[in-house]
């Protein structure tokens, strides 16, 4: 059964008190705070199981190996990959999105090539196609949004032709909380030889991701958002597409032979992963997963539903408040303006009340301008959050509009 107090007292940060108020936490689509589990796996890796990996002969290098090779067989299971060797590590999402712009796209693409992307996209999955439009005349075709913050399919499949050479989508928006219907995305895009990366970093925290289902080429996440460290990225690739990609990044680890005048490349997964990889981070990473998997993914995604629908319900009495993003198929992010009141200053009166939340861009700047704003605050919430943090958070920001007004 899904225990959200006992699921709170497994992370020590949010029995914090802020300005002389419990934190109210829910700047989680920035970052989620850490269980004690995850927190004391990264202690016991680098007290008792660190050394480099895949390097030693020694006991700790074997050690050290083993578990980091665990932690990515923990992600194949969490994702439902094929194989392990799809998994690669990175450093981040947005390190994942330059690997598959420079290892795959970059190569093939030719001036006029184009790339579809859409409008509600963070910029780590917008800078690394128009990196390909500066350097190779790749032109950059963007998916509308609709007024609720739905995706526009419908222009979707007329932006589609024989020049589409990816599709570059995300599965959930940081600003919308739209979840947007990837399954049906790879189909059409497949349909005229088009490859597909989806940007699960905010969705593979919210529910069950399944790539045995879930057609992607790539799927990309990032271990912070996922209750886990920062540094680690997750690179999911189809294995037919990524063993004919050359590697990105050059170095240690990623090669089988060098001489002075050649090289050879080692095989998948360890070909993209150069130089010492984030040990510890992917460990605990694998912590992190197991953690959500005990909870599990379905149980979270009722819980966050059911806070959604109390913060819609609970904003709609508040005047001058403008939601940004209301689909049916939605997660748990609230992205909103006040009228005549800048995000900053409402996020700076809600911290003064222990109520943490995002005030800016989000990384999304396209978006936030066709939804006509500048700065926006983004209440975000994760598994351990409680209709009590809801009603914290609707107190302070009344405060705050009566403040201002
Ligand atoms: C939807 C989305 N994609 C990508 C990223 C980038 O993740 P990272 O900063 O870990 O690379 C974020 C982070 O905010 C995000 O929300």
């Amino acid at each position: 059964m899904f225990d959200v107090e006992a699921i709170r007292s497994q992370f020590p940060a949010l029995s914090l008190e802020v300005n002389g108020h419990p934190l109210t936490y829910l700047d989680n689509g920035a970052s989620a705070q850490k269980p004690q589990r995850v927190i004391d796996r990264i202690s016991k890796a680098y007290s008792f199981e660190y050394a480099n990996v895949h390097r030693g002969l020694h006991h700790l290098s074997n050690v050290a190996t083993e578990n980091f090779e665990q932690a990515r067989k923990k992600v194949q299971t969490f994702i439902g990959a094929e194989k392990e060797e799809e998994i690669i590590f990175t450093k981040s999402a947005t390190e994942a999105f330059n690997l598959v712009a420079h290892s795959l796209i970059a190569p093939e693409i030719q001036p006029g090539d184009e790339i579809i992307i859409s409008l509600m996209e963070h910029h780590s999955n917008i800078v690394p196609w128009h990196y390909l439009k500066e350097r190779y005349g790749a032109v950059i075709r963007w998916i509308p949004v609709l007024d609720d913050g739905t995706l526009d399919m419908l222009a979707f499949e007329n932006l589609l032709n024989e020049k589409t050479k990816l599709v570059a989508v995300t599965h959930m928006s940081n600003v919308l909380g739209t979840i947007n219907p990837i399954n049906e995305i790879c189909e059409k895009a497949h349909s005229v030889g088009a490859y597909v990366v989806v940007d699960g970093a905010q969705a593979a925290v919210h529910e069950k991701i399944d790539m045995t289902w879930q057609e992607c080429d790539f799927y990309v996440m990032t271990g912070h958002k996922l209750y886990g460290p920062s540094g680690i990225g997750v690179l999911y690739g189809r294995h037919d597409i990524l063993s004919q990609m050359r590697p990105f990044l050059g170095g240690g680890e990623m090669i089988k032979s060098v001489t002075t005048e050649h090289i050879e490349y080692a095989d998948l997964p360890h070909r993209f992963e150069a130089g010492t990889p984030p040990i510890v981070q992917a460990i605990a990473l694998g912590e992190a997963l197991d953690f959500l998997t005990e909870i599990d993914m379905g149980a979270i995604k009722i819980h966050e539903k059911e806070l959604l629908n109390y913060a819609n319900s609970q904003m709609a009495a508040l005047d001058k408040v403008r939601i940004i993003g209301n689909c049916p198929s939605k997660g748990s992010i609230i992205t909103f303006s006040v009228k005549d009141i800048h995000a900053h200053d409402i996020s700076a009166i809600l911290d003064k009340y222990g109520v943490a939340v995002r005030a800016g861009t989000h990384c999304a700047e396209p978006l936030l301008t066709h939804f006509g704003e500048t700065s926006t605050c983004r209440a975000s919430m994760g598994m351990y959050n409680t209709k009590e943090d809801i009603d914290r958070f609707i107190e302070a920001l009344s405060k705050a509009i009566q403040f201002f007004s």
